[in-house]
């Protein structure tokens, strides 16, 4: 979590006035009027957000509330749904990522996703690394591919640990090995934006702070959104927090504000652990 002076000058007084408009600085994302069904299902409700550069956003809420499915349309994950409808307007760059142009395979290269569970391929650790960037035709020599795979390995803070091994299988590390390593697969097609879908929940709490110390640094060259069900661990690693309640979203902001002083009862009421 990180200060910022509107936050660092939220006052009492200052909480009397309107609330300001949560503003981001030539964001890399922007959805619009999103909506999500899934059939009859209202899961996401005219959702508006905005995803800023180097800095992370966490997504919490209840169970149910429409997190992972927010996230999902913002790499057309939930194109594979064959009942998920999504309507609204989604940009990357300022381009319609839902636009007749877009390549799906090239947007998921830009904005990656990592899972609650590992999911490292049943191949060698350098494997898993160089897949995207081998369908990607990112590297045209083997030492160009090596290159890619040892920065990734090192920027998802796992070389050290796999640079003697790299030939066995990604699924003979451990839990939060693999869930760095499936990082290192995200970064290794250079991507804009890396979505994680409470990627700590299946480690355990030495892992997952592994896990959250490098959220911290990749935010220094990505753009993060983590959908997180742990608000201390939205408080620790996000600058923005936005608050989601059955497919609505209920307020966003610096997280130190929607910590301290959220804005909606509902937000209260789940930060205080009245529910949820
Ligand atoms: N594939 C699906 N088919 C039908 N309904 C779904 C599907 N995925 C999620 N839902 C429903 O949409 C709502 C939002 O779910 P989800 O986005 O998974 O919430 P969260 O991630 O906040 O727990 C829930 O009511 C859930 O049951
Ligand atoms: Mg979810």
């Amino acid at each position: 979590m990180q200060g910022d002076a509107a936050v660092m000058n939220d006052s009492p007084m200052l909480a009397e006035t309107p609330p300001a408009a949560d503003v981001v600085a030539s964001p890399v994302m922007s959805a619009r009027r999103v909506d999500v069904h899934y059939g009859d299902k209202h899961a996401v409700k005219s959702v508006s957000l905005d995803i800023g550069r180097n800095q992370v956003l966490a997504m919490i809420g209840p169970s149910g509330c429409g997190k992972s499915t927010f996230l999902r349309c913002l790499n057309r994950m939930n194109d594979t749904i064959a009942h998920a409808r999504v309507s609204g307007t989604i940009t990357l760059d300022g381009q319609d990522i839902y636009g007749p142009g877009q390549d799906v395979a090239q947007l998921r290269a830009r904005v990656g996703i990592v899972f609650q569970k590992p999911t490292p391929f049943p191949q060698s650790i350098y494997a898993n690394v160089a897949y995207g960037p081998r369908i990607h035709g990112l590297a045209r020599h083997r030492t160009d591919l090596d290159e890619i795979v040892t920065v990734s390995l090192q920027r998802a803070g796992l070389w050290d640990e796999v640079k003697d091994r790299l030939s066995t299988p990604g699924t003979s590390l451990s839990g939060g090995q693999q869930q760095r390593l499936c990082i290192a697969r995200t970064i290794a097609v250079s991507p804009e934006v890396i979505l994680m879908d409470e990627p700590t929940s299946a480690l355990d709490p030495i892992a997952s702070a592994k896990v959250e110390d490098l959220i911290d640094e990749l935010r220094a060259n990505y753009a993060i959104v983590i959908v997180t069900h742990n608000m201390q661990q939205a408080a620790r690693v996000s600058q923005r927090t936005a608050y989601f309640h059955m497919g609505d979203l209920v307020e966003v902001g610096p997280t130190d504000r929607i910590f301290t002083n959220p804005r909606q009862k509902l937000t209260e009421d789940y930060i205080t652990g009245r529910f949820g």
